[in-house]
């Protein structure tokens, strides 16, 4: 069945891609955001730093003798100490004129109103960060402008970069494995809804067509209710052929037992050996007609039962009883005897009409296929599971066919001349498997065939 339905990708697969390839997008965006984040942060350290360092430059400016000054504290180089020894240059401008410090630094420009300016940039080979900060200085008759500029490796900064960078790739790693754990588990949760969904419609008999009953997520509930109302559909159309088998099986029988009656009737009247010969076999036409109409009759109501079984906690032994007791006179006609025995009580849950038919037809055969003048042996056992066994003295199934004989319609060669349709040992069966159980025929060794109809 599956290899003629057509395959379209997978649906763990496409998730679980979705869901993995969606954390690793992610993975990554959280690492560039968290280093660019981390790198602004630690920017803005060594910016407050070099500020504050060109500040107190700025600060210790005073004039002299009408003449500018620097006194540089010892402090403004010290707080610019770092573990990994950067290079720190400066350069001090009186307006445009180098009063100390690296001529060649640059000296970005001051906007408008501007006190100070942060710009990276390119300083003997090294990548440095720069301030720029001025001052104005007012003495008696004097104005003048200082700048201070002082500039600093970044070579400290670069290493804890580094090192929040190796965190937050960890950190990213981790996030990613989490996440790929998460996709796999909330996939196969996912697919799991749709594996029970098959797994239930799967062990289901052949002819369990109850719709499904059990909760599934919403976004099943259309295929579930499509299901649901083919299997409806189909279980109704069964029905009515069943009906219609039953109906018509109905139909024949009656006006066949009418035309066995006049046949009957006709065949005392009448003494011409050739046209009682003609009669007889209108008669025996007339019982086989009737007896597959039967059959026919009871397989269709079994097949409908065995659905929908009416099951109820009665004794096996009193029901085989009863039976056995109801076929006596038949027996006696053909000279049979029964040999009956029970274990004391046989409880089982099951549908008293269909365990009755099935039986019936198992002892009806014993009493069919046996010679006269032998026993039928009948024995209801209680463990180790309900049974009911029966063994006649006749010929025995045909052994080349034994496996065939509850097939419909199948009957052996040892059945011929004798009426029937091929439908009796497949009535019991389709019992026995409606009830859990079995229906088991075998030879005994000294001849005769033995039935075992098992219930679970
Ligand atoms: N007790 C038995 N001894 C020997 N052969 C048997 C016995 N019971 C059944 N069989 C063989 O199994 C075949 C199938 O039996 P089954 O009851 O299904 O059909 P049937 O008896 O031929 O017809 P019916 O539907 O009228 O019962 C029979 O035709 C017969 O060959
Ligand atoms: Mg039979």
């Amino acid at each position: 069945m599956s290899n003629s339905v057509r395959v379209s990708g997978s649906l763990r697969n496409r998730l679980a891609i979705t869901l993995i390839g969606g954390a690793a997008i992610l993975a990554i965006l959280l690492f560039f955001v968290v280093r660019a984040y981390a790198a602004q942060i630690a920017q803005k350290g060594q910016d407050s730093i070099l500020g504050a360092s060109a500040t107190s430059i700025l600060d210790a400016a005073v004039i002299r003798n009408g003449s500018v000054e620097v006194d540089f504290p010892y402090s403004a180089f010290s707080i610019l100490n770092t573990p990994s020894d950067d290079r720190v240059f400066y350069a001090i401008y009186r307006d445009d004129r180098l009063l100390s410090g690296y001529e060649l630094l640059p000296q970005p420009f001051l906007q408008n109103g501007a006190q100070q300016t942060f710009v990276t940039t390119k300083f003997r080979g090294a990548t440095v960060r720069l301030t720029r900060a001025s001052r104005v200085l007012v003495g008696e008759n004097l104005r003048t402008q200082v700048f201070v500029t002082v500039a600093q490796t970044q070579d400290a900064l670069s290493v804890t970069l580094n090192r929040i960078s190796r965190n937050v790739a960890l950190f990213g790693v981790g996030f990613f494995v989490l996440a790929a754990l998460l996709s796999f588990w909330a996939t196969s949760k996912t697919i799991d809804q749709l594996t029970r969904l098959t797994t239930s419609i799967t062990r289901r008999g052949p002819q369990d067509l109850t719709p499904v009953s059990k909760p599934v997520p919403a976004e099943m509930v259309p295929l579930v209710a499509s299901l649901n109302t083919l299997m409806d559909r189909l279980d109704q159309s069964l029905q009515r052929s069943e009906d219609f088998i039953a109906e018509a099986a109905h139909r024949v029988r009656t006006p066949l037992a009418t035309v066995r009656s006049y046949a009957e009737a006709t065949l005392q009247r009448v003494s011409k050996e050739e046209n009682r010969q003609a009669l007889r076999s209108m008669v025996r036409a007339i019982d086989e007609s009737s007896r597959a109409a039967g059959q026919l009759l009871d397989h269709a109501m079994i097949t409908f039962r065995a659905d929908h079984l009416d099951r109820q906690d009665i004794d096996f032994a009193d029901l085989v009883t009863d039976l056995v007791r109801g076929l006596t006179p038949i027996a006696e006609m053909k000279d049979v005897g029964f040999d009956l025995q029970c274990d004391d009580s046989v409880k089982v849950s099951g549908d008293p009409i269909l365990l009755q038919n099935a039986v019936r037809n198992v002892i009806d055969n014993a009493l069919k296929y046996s010679p006269s003048e032998s026993v039928i042996s009948i024995f209801v056992r209680a463990a180790p599971t309900a049974c009911v066994v029966i063994s006649d003295q006749g010929p025995g199934f045909p052994v080349d066919q034994i496996s065939q004989l509850t097939d419909r319609f199948t009957r052996g060669d040892n059945a011929m001349g004798i009426i029937g349709s091929g439908l009796g040992l497949t009535i019991a069966q389709d019992v026995a498997t409606a009830h859990g159980g079995a229906l088991h025929l075998t030879n005994l060794t000294k001849g005769g065939a033995c039935v075992t109809f098992s219930m679970s």
